[in-house]
């Protein structure tokens, strides 16, 4: 007699879950936190085994996760890096073991774009850009000459900072009144962000007219010493920032900063589908821009009930 073999599909208790390495910057900024939490958030909820490593905005330590992600041999290595430059080797390691890499948040500068699948995050470039859109309107309608603007850069060698850096410089460029007298980094935290406003004052007194911070917690930070100089945040010196956390919100409703650009953190859900459809064998888009939006002083009160950071 002859009996027919078939095999059936393993029963879906008998399935692996899908297991991500994920390797964060830190937890330097507001940001950064709700980013975190969205990201364990939707592991959860998607049944994905998350490995977190947290690199404590150092590169050595986000290369040693990748290579412990790559030693457990994970599914998925995702990471936000905390710098462009330098990962071609490790990345070259997660290729060489078939293991695919999605970037979140922000980017890297490999020689060879097949290194990482995708990159899912905001455009920075973009966003430094509506930053100086907004200042343009603002200058438009002062009364004065010129304005003296300083800027606090995010982390050096980070796409956020040097992209959110061209952006403005971009936008404010040949406009005769805007005028970018001091620039430094402020690590994008609040300390740091204070310390370098501090020095920034001592430095201009009373001739600084415009702080442009790469994110709010440098810009909360800076308000603490503007404060401290005897001077009023948001009048006496107008703020741009970029992130728009609730802390941001909170500033501009008391009047201390001008406008915020919207960053949004909430990066876990997208991260989760990509992983899944790449486990699955199927394409993705190489680079998954997330919807922002710009918010006033003027529209803090109504919008701060529906932020979610
Ligand atoms: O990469 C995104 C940036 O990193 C956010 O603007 C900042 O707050 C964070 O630390």
């Amino acid at each position: 007699a002859c009996v027919a073999v078939t095999t059936a599909a393993a029963p879906a208790y008998a399935q692996k879950p899908l297991v991500i390495g994920f390797s964060q910057v830190g937890a330097e900024s507001e940001w950064r936190t709700a980013n975190t939490a969205s990201v364990k958030d939707a592991a959860k909820k998607a049944g994905v085994t998350l490995k977190f490593a947290d690199a404590q905005q150092r590169q050595e330590n986000q290369v040693k996760a990748i290579r412990s992600f790559i030693a457990q041999r994970v599914d998925i290595i995702a990471f936000s890096p905390v710098v462009e430059s330098g990962w071609d080797t490790v990345l070259r390691e997660a290729k060489a073991a078939k293991i695919p890499v999605i970037l979140t948040d922000r980017s890297v500068n490999v020689s060879d774009p097949t290194l990482f699948v995708s990159l899912i995050g905001s455009d920075f470039v973009e966003e430094g850009r509506k930053a100086g859109r907004w200042l343009v309107e603002y200058a438009k309608k002062s009364p004065a000459a010129t304005l003296n603007i300083v800027e606090l850069q995010g982390t050096v060698g980070s796409a956020p900072a040097i992209d959110r850096k061209a952006g403005f410089e971009e936008i404010i460029k040949g406009n005769p009144k805007l005028k970018v007298v001091r620039t430094q980094t402020g690590d994008f935290t609040r300390a740091k962000g204070k310390e370098v406003m501090e020095a920034f004052l001592k430095a201009q007194g009373k001739s600084i007219n415009v702080l442009y911070a790469h994110n709010d917690d440098m810009a909360i930070g800076a308000i603490q010493a503007i404060e401290e100089a005897g001077l009023k945040p948001g009048k006496d010196i107008i703020i741009i920032s970029i992130d728009g956390v609730k802390g941001a919100f909170e500033a501009m409703i008391a009047g201390k900063l001008n406008v915020t650009v919207e960053c949004s953190p909430l990066l876990g859900p997208q991260l989760m589908e990509a992983a899944a459809a790449v486990k699955a064998g199927k394409a993705i888009p190489k680079r998954i821009v997330v919807n922002e939006g710009v918010f006033p002083a003027e529209v803090a009160a109504k919008e701060f009930p529906n932020r979610k950071y």
